[in-house]
């Protein structure tokens, strides 16, 4: 990439362990680049300000600010309307919004949820929660072999029973790029409402939702260069204003009396009480920062990586990996030979190389292949052959450790 992108991720100044920081766990939270960082602290050292109270000057301030932010948001997914926006606290809250709506306005006993066998749990516990409820029953589509969704399976599944469809868009256990456009158009021509968790793909390709064809999207700013404690909740217009609000309290009502209160309308309706003002204002930030590069650029890189790395980490003897479809990106899970992936990340821990192991919050998925859980590495824009190059190094030492 033409800008030298690491030097704007001031985490690459500290060692881990005594050695240069190898940070391959970006599918768990990208590192903050320094535009982000500074938006946080201009906000919180001069600009500190609640908003839509607009009581005075820097509320007003704040509040464009804030607003500004949900109008870069609606370019950056292609939405109609900054209404069809609501920031929420991340991916997960997200969800959970939609189970205890939409959920909560469609579902009749014996209803179908459809979830895939690769949702992190996120996309599976909140839609437990609601057919518990309403009596209606999740069902999973199955995973073949090489980490991709059995789509043939799914459409033999489908029928008038199933309402919604939520789909993870690229799997943070496997890095496996689903082709969700096929599975929501099969699916919306039955009527079923169709979601998207986006959580893993945001970071590495552009997303239209008008070209992916869902009626929700959900991501968290966290996994795309912004702080935690903030996300995105994507829905029409009309679509929003037709659902009950998630949670009470301030500035999502037109009025409230001592007998009932009356909700405005999307998004406010789902904003409940001061929203996360800093996070937001990072979130601007990141979507600018993310804009400045260009996804091209992002994605060429990431694909150089990801070569570099099949290529040098598929010669190690006994590395076994998940996910093997054509289809993916960013995210190399692996196991060595007999050893737990946990062993395996803690050695690579010892030598400064940061990786996920364990389930990865994908106890379904674990289980459609017998296993306890992989060693995740996953790249992004700042990832260098030399991080690679030093977790080819790591492994080979925990194979000797291990074996
Ligand atoms: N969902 C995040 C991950 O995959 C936390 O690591």
């Amino acid at each position: 990439m033409s800008l030298d992108v690491r030097a704007e991720f001031p985490q690459f100044t500290r060692q881990l362990r005594g050695r240069r920081l190898v940070y391959l766990d970006s599918a768990a939270t990208t590192l903050k680049p320094r535009p982000v960082i500074e938006a946080v602290m201009r906000h919180m050292a001069t600009e500190t300000a609640n908003v839509h109270r607009g009581a005075h000057q820097l509320s007003d301030e704040a509040t464009e600010k804030f607003e500004n932010v949900r109008e870069r948001v609606r370019r950056f997914i292609g939405g109609v309307s900054t209404n069809e926006i609501i920031f929420t606290r991340g991916t997960t809250d997200g969800l959970n919004l939609l189970a205890q709506t939409l959920g909560r306005s469609i579902l009749h006993m014996g209803d179908e949820i459809f979830l895939s066998q690769m949702e992190h749990h996120s996309n599976i516990v909140p839609w437990q929660m609601i057919a518990a409820e309403k009596r209606a029953v999740v069902r999973f589509i199955p995973v073949l072999d090489d980490g991709s969704l059995d789509f043939v399976a799914f459409k033999k599944m489908l029928s008038p029973r199933c309402k919604i469809l939520s789909l993870v868009h690229l799997s943070n256990a496997l890095g496996t790029l689903n082709p969700v456009r096929d599975f929501f158009k099969a699916a919306r021509a039955h009527g079923v409402q169709c979601v998207l968790d986006a959580a893993q793909s945001v970071s590495v390709l552009p997303l239209d939702v008008a070209e992916l064809g869902c009626d929700f999207l959900v991501f968290s700013g966290h996994k795309l260069f912004a702080p935690t404690g903030v996300g995105v909740l994507w829905g029409r217009e009309d679509h929003l204003n037709l659902l009950p609000p998630y949670q009470g309290g301030g500035s999502m009502i037109a009025e409230v009396s001592e007998e009932r209160s009356e909700y405005l309308k999307a998004p406010h309706r789902f904003e409940a009480g001061t929203p996360p003002i800093m996070e937001i204002m990072g979130l601007g930030a990141a979507l600018d920062f993310v804009g400045h590069l260009g996804f091209d650029p992002i994605q060429a890189h990431e694909r150089a990586i990801m070569e570099y790395a099949e290529t040098e980490l598929v010669k190690i003897p006994d590395l076994r990996r998940f996910g093997n479809s054509p289809q993916h990106r960013h995210i190399f899970s692996f196991l060595l030979g007999g050893s737990h992936p946990s062993d395996v990340g803690a050695i690579l821990d010892e030598q400064g190389i940061a990786v996920r192991s364990g389930h990865h919050c994908c106890q379904p998925l674990m289980k459609r292949f017998a296993i306890p859980g992989t060693v995740r590495a996953s790249f992004s824009i700042y990832t260098n052959e030399a991080d690679i190059a030093d977790l080819v190094v790591g492994i080979k030492k925990a194979k000797e450790m291990l074996t």
